[in-house]
């Protein structure tokens, strides 16, 4: 069953008023002080333990850091967004070089998914749209990345002024569905 297709029921402006663009603003740059506030939103994210187990490698247009980014987009993801005034690729800890051996983190994909979600909601106050994806190529942007042992590319984050407003066609699974669907009927 689907939900409304689009947010109501009083949820919060910030909130209701986000999507994902499939088109941006190629003038609006998103400034370091946007960026600051990006990633800071991000760090006050809750974790495991306070594990923080985050890391974010920013690129904005004209940065030599877009330009290692870039080539490895996904021709559906190129199309919008390289127009973005920033990209942003995620990356987890999901062990923890205590030791010789790696420990598994049980909550590090959960973790980084929240400290996004802050960074996108913080984007929307700032006045900017944010677009998930993981619509690249994840190996070789890791040769070209290469992360520290333990460190894994898991999505990455365009954010700029979107082009236009939400898609339409947008769908939800239902609030009882939420509440109902994870269940066994049998009980
Ligand atoms: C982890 C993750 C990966 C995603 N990957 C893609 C992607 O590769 N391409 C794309 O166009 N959108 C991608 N999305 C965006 C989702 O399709 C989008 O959030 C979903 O359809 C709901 O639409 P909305 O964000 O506008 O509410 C991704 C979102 C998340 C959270």
């Amino acid at each position: 069953m689907k939900g409304s297709l689009q947010p109501s029921g009083g949820i919060h402006p910030l909130l209701a008023g986000r999507f994902s663009p499939y088109g941006f603003d190629p003038s609006a740059a998103v400034d370091d002080q946007a960026l600051g506030l990006l990633l800071e939103a991000a760090r006050w994210a809750p974790s495991a333990g306070n594990s923080q187990p985050w890391g974010f490698f920013t690129g904005r247009p004209g940065e030599a850091e877009h330009e290692r980014i870039v080539p490895h987009l996904a021709p559906s993801s190129a199309r919008w967004a390289t127009d973005a005034g920033l990209l942003v690729v995620t990356l987890t800890r999901r062990h923890v070089d205590a030791t010789q051996q790696l420990l598994y983190s049980e909550f590090a994909d959960y973790d980084l998914g929240q400290a996004v979600a802050h960074m996108t909601i913080q984007a929307q106050a700032l006045g900017l749209d944010s677009h998930q994806f993981r619509a690249f190529d994840l190996e070789g942007l890791t040769k070209e990345l290469d992360p520290q042992p333990g460190w894994a590319i898991v999505s990455m984050v365009a954010v700029g002024k979107a082009a236009g407003g939400p898609p339409e066609g947008r769908e939800r699974r239902s609030v009882a569905e939420l509440r109902s669907g994870p269940w066994s009927a049998a009980r």
